[in-house]
This record gives structure tokens, C-alpha cells and sequence, in this order.
């Protein structure tokens, strides 16, 4: 619905030739839109450094950095003074907010989260409520814990990361707001498939990443309310985030610069606002009914295959964005994903989508599979998946796989990865010192 750069990418398969890549990661990282690249060639020649230079091209890089951010606000409906701070992805923002919160109360949240919504609390007073089989019920948790002990902030997701079940954010800023807590909305997976409004639902600061957003040029952001983050430890001490220095002592800037220390990403910034014009321009609702269609296509054609089972964390989730997490009896996630991968050109997650607590909740001990659509999806790439896990099912693998060091692998893998991809050395994977373990 929106043309994505790689739409027609050939990648090799174990049989012989190659197939156009069927991607179905896209909650984990989603292509690029083409405008996204336009724009970016657009502005590259006058790529220079940002509110540090005179020269006309600084100017222009200056004046885009401060424009993005005007978009990605509006984009976001930010109130009149609501800052945002650009980062690298939701969980950079997550960890910046973690280090402006007041001392008067801890943070909420469920057990539900993604790792990037779950660690940053993780390291100061923190409470968990368990997510029950209902919404209704887990909301009556989250109630009954705020009124418990007064919070300062309910962490929460838009939409969980494994099952795509949306969260009714509204009933969580009214919950939270009669508590006297603020609320932050991880909307990395959310942002994405559905309109967020700050001003509307009340939401005090929301997170999210542009390599989720058809952005990935290394930028995310968080926005939200001045207060804390005008007050709070600046999140990178460097040149830009200050007002004055002397060797012992420094004043620093208020918020967005407070936590920009050191030259932004201007490239990343304009992106991610050129992707938020474009998801803006499309017509009323057209995002969910794509959506909605893909995902419902999928669930229907996965529930005609024998053993093969969809997860997910409520009975009463009144809608979901296009993730579904499935398992396969019998065939461990790791090889499920191996096979589609080495066989039929299919990009898909597998393993415990770095949210451990939700996976072990589910007794999904041994991970599972994840697929997720986005504006480039078609419904062939959901056929696709749909008649390749049936021949599994029903034949099994024409290839022979190996575990090797924790994942499955094709054994012979014959597809050869671009030359100007391969060369790694060891360097990433040198032993942790033993005291670090
Ligand atoms: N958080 C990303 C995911 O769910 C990486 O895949």
C-alpha cells in the first residue's frame, strides 16, 4: 500500500535459485519506505553539522534536525509544550525516561513487556502486576496495585511485540491518572499500525523506533511532558547538551538538547519524520483494513493446518496489529524458521522476541514463530507462509538442518551471502572477561 525499498529482492534458496524474499519480520525491523529514500538523497548533499556551524549547508541540516522534530510531534499529537528528544531507537528512550523520573513513587508495569519496557525499570523501584486471561481482569490488577501504594509512572506497551494484541491505552491513562501516575506508552510496535495522539488520549510520553517505522536510519524518540525531562539526569553528557562548563562544574541545557549530547543524527531524524508524513498522508483507517486483511488471512490459514497453534495473552482483546505468534507441534520455532527461510526465500522471527517473562507466561519455554505484516505486505507473502508450513506438515524438510551453536542451520547451506557482506571477524565474539559473567 505504501512502495517499500527491496519490494521485489530475489534471495537464494537451498534447492537452486532464487525466490522474491517473502518478509515477514516486520515488527522486528521494517523496510525502508521509497519516499523515506527519496527524501534522504534529497537532503544528503547538504548534510553538515548541526547547531555548530555557519556555513549555509549547516543551516540547512540545523533547520532540518528542528523540523523533523516539529513532525514527529505533530505527528504524534504532542501538546503545547511537550518535548522530543530524539534517540536511537524505543529502547534508548525508555532508558533516558528511566533516569527523569521523580523520587516520590516507582514504576508499573506488566509482565507482559518487552525487554526494552521491562530492564530500564528493572535497575530502581519497580512493581510488576500479571497480566490474567482477561483485559478486564488485568486492568482490575492494575487498578488494585495503584491504589495499593500510589506510582509515578504505569510503563506500558501499545501492543504486545508477541501476540500484536492491543492495549486499551485510554482506560490505562484513566486508571493511572485517578492514581496520580503518569503514563509511558512503548508504541515501538503500536506506532507502526495505528494513529497515537498524545493530546487526545492523555498519554504522558510515548517511545518509539524508526527501524520500525519504515525509518531505519538509527533514530527513535521519545516525547512527552517538560517537568521530568527538563529535570532529569541528561541521558548523554556531551558537547551540545549544556549551557556552560568550567572543569568542575556544569550547567547544563534544558530538554530536547539536555539529553542530545553530541552530533544528532540528522539523517535518522529527517527519515523517521518523512516516514511519519507519509503513514499521515494515507487515507483514514486504509493502514488497518490492509492490516486487518493480511492478519486475518494468516489466522484462518493457519488454524486449516494440523498441530499448529496461535498464541496469544487475552480472551477479550478487542483488536490486534499484524503480529501473530505461532508454534508448530513437534518441529522446534528455531527450524520452523530455518525451513522457511532456506527453502522458500521467508523472513520470519523465531525465539523468545526478547520478551522472556510473556514467553515463559504462555509456557512457550522453547520460543516460538513470529510473523508480522506492515504497508508492504501482499497477500502472497501470507499464501506463501500458509502453504509452506502445510508441506511441512505434511512431508517435512527436503533439506537436512543442524543445530549449530544454538541455531538452526541448513547442512550444506549453499546460498552465498553478497560479497560486501561477508568478512567478519571474531572481534564480536570474544569471551566475556569472567568476573563480567
Ligand atoms: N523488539 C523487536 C522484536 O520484537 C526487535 O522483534
Amino acid at each position: 500500500m505504501l512502495p517499500v525499498v527491496g519490494a521485489d529482492l530475489q534471495v537464494p534458496v537451498v534447492t537452486g535459485g532464487t525466490v522474491r524474499y517473502a518478509n515477514l519480520d516486520y515488527a522486528a525491523s521494517a523496510p525502508a519506505l521509497e519516499s523515506v529514500e527519496e527524501h534522504l538523497s534529497q537532503v544528503l548533499p547538504y548534510y553538515a553539522s548541526v547547531h555548530r556551524g555557519a556555513g549555509y549547508a549547516s543551516q540547512v541540516s540545523t533547520a532540518l534536525l528542528e523540523r523533523a522534530r516539529a513532525t514527529v510531534g505533530r505527528f504524534l499529537g504532542a501538546r503545547a509544550g511537550d518535548v522530543v528528544v530524539f534517540t536511537r531507537n524505543t529502547t534508548d528512550a525508555l532508558n533516558l525516561l528511566a533516569g527523569c523520573l521523580p523520587q516520590w513513587g516507582d514504576v508499573v508495569f506488566l509482565d507482559a513487556e518487552h525487554h526494552a519496557n521491562l530492564l530500564p525499570w528493572q535497575r530502581g523501584e519497580h512493581r510488576y502486576v500479571p497480566v490474567r486471561g482477561s483485559l478486564d481482569a488485568t486492568l482490575q490488577s492494575l487498578e488494585s496495585a495503584l491504589r495499593e501504594r500510589p506510582a509515578a509512572l504505569v510503563a506500558i506497551t501499545g501492543a504486545s511485540n508477541v501476540t500484536g494484541e492491543e492495549l486499551p491505552i485510554e482506560r490505562v491513562v484513566a486508571i493511572a491518572h485517578r492514581h496520580g501516575a503518569r503514563v509511558v506508552v512503548d508504541a515501538a510496535q503500536l506506532a507502526p499500525h495505528r494513529r497515537i495522539d498524545l493530546d487526545a488520549t492523555g498519554v504522558d510520553y510515548v517511545a518509539l523506533s524508526g527501524h520500525k517505522l519504515y525509518a531505519p536510519y538509527g533514530t527513535g524518540v521519545l516525547v512527552g511532558r517538560r517537568d521530568w525531562l527538563d529535570r532529569g539526569t541528561p541521558y548523554l553528557a556531551g558537547g551540545g547538551a549544556v549551557r556552560s562548563v568550567e572543569l568542575e562544574r556544569t550547567e547544563w541545557a534544558c530538554a530536547p538538547q539536555r539529553h542530545e549530547g553530541g552530533t544528532p543524527n540528522m539523517l535518522g531524524a529527517a527519515a523517521l519524520a518523512a516516514s511519519c508524513e507519509a503513514l499521515a498522508a494515507l487515507p483514514e483507517a486504509a493502514l488497518e483494513v490492509h492490516e486487518a486483511a493480511l492478519r486475518e488471512r494468516l489466522v484462518h490459514g493457519l488454524a486449516q493446518l494440523p498441530g499448529v497453534r496461535v498464541h496469544r495473552i487475552f480472551d477479550d482483546a478487542p483488536s490486534s496489529i499484524g503480529v501473530v505468534t505461532f508454534t508448530v507441534d513437534g518441529v522446534d520455532p528455531g527450524l520452523v524458521a530455518a525451513y522457511l527461510s532456506a527453502e522458500h526465500g521467508i523472513g520470519v522471527r523465531d525465539g523468545k522476541f526478547c520478551a522472556h517473562p510473556l514467553l515463559a507466561r504462555l509456557g512457550l519455554d522453547a520460543g516460538a514463530v513470529r510473523a508480522s505484516v506492515g504497508v508492504g505486505s501482499q497477500t502472497d507473502d501470507v499464501d506463501r507462509l500458509v502453504a509452506a508450513l502445510a508441506s511441512l506438515i505434511e512431508t517435512g524438510p527436503a533439506w537436512q538442518y543442524a543445530s549449530v551453536e544454538g541455531r538452526w542451520t541448513p547442512t550444506p547451506d549453499p546460498r552465498p551471502l553478497p560479497r560486501w557482506a561477508t568478512g567478519a571477524g571474531d572481534l564480536g565474539a570474544s569471551p566475556c572477561t569472567p568476573e563480567a559473567r
